[in-house]
């Protein structure tokens, strides 16, 4: 049995997808030890389930730095104090400086409200609604420079209905992101999934398209 991943949580909002890795964890499907929360908000609600858990949180507020690159580079600098094995950038709403990035390649997932490549960036509930599209999903990615542009490892796919508004789209796509982001982080607990050379690996195995949610479950 490999040790348990140790996990930092970058997230900048209410946290409910940190809520769906805590517990996994507490159910035993997710051998984790969850060793910093970080934020670029005060109030973010990920913090205050941090604390209630006994997470270690860091605050690290943007302003009173020149430049994005130096605010990073310091939040990243923190972030490494911790010896995480694993970042998960879960609702973290700021656009990652690439040298910050760097150290971290392969390290670093982000759950995206989105069927990547599709609608990168913001407001994607509504634009997948206004393109027409008859299906929604959401993304679990390894971060590169480009945003929302890294591999992606697994998505999870849902209807978009006749009468469905940006509000509902989310709120019936959220639930699938919480079982999502906790299958994709076991993955790589279990030492099963990983960034090569040439791109995503489950099993040693290159992962030729995405895995995607079946039911509870990940499959090829
Ligand atoms: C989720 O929809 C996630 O996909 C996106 O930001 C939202 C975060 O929600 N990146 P929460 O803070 O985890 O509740």
């Amino acid at each position: 049995m490999p040790s348990p991943l140790r996990i930092a949580v970058l997230a900048s909002g209410r946290g409910s997808n940190f809520a769906a890795l805590l517990a996994a964890r507490d159910r035993g499907e997710l051998a984790a030890d969850f060793v910093l929360v970080a934020s670029d908000k005060p109030d973010a609600g990920a913090l205050q389930l941090a604390q209630l858990a006994g997470v270690p949180t860091c605050v690290l507020e943007p302003h009173g730095y020149a430049e994005r690159r130096d605010y990073d580079l310091a939040l990243f600098e923190r972030i490494a104090a911790s010896v995480p094995d694993l970042l998960v950038l879960a609702g973290f709403m700021r656009i990652i400086d690439g040298d910050a990035l760097k150290p971290w390649a392969g390290r670093m997932i982000n759950i995206h409200p989105s069927l990547l490549p599709k609608y990168r960036g913001l407001h994607t509930h509504r634009r997948a609604i206004k393109a027409g599209d008859a299906e929604h999903g959401a993304s679990v990615h390894f971060v590169t420079a480009e945003l929302d542009g890294g591999p992606v490892i697994a998505q999870t796919m849902l209807p978009i209905e006749a009468g469905d508004d940006e509000h509902s789209l989310a709120a019936r796509l959220l639930p699938l992101e919480h079982q999502l982001l906790p299958a994709v982080v076991a993955l790589i607990a279990e030492d099963r999934l990983a960034l090569g050379e040439h791109g995503v690996t489950l099993d040693g195995e290159p992962l030729r398209k995405p895995l995607r949610m079946q039911g509870e479950k990940l499959v090829r």
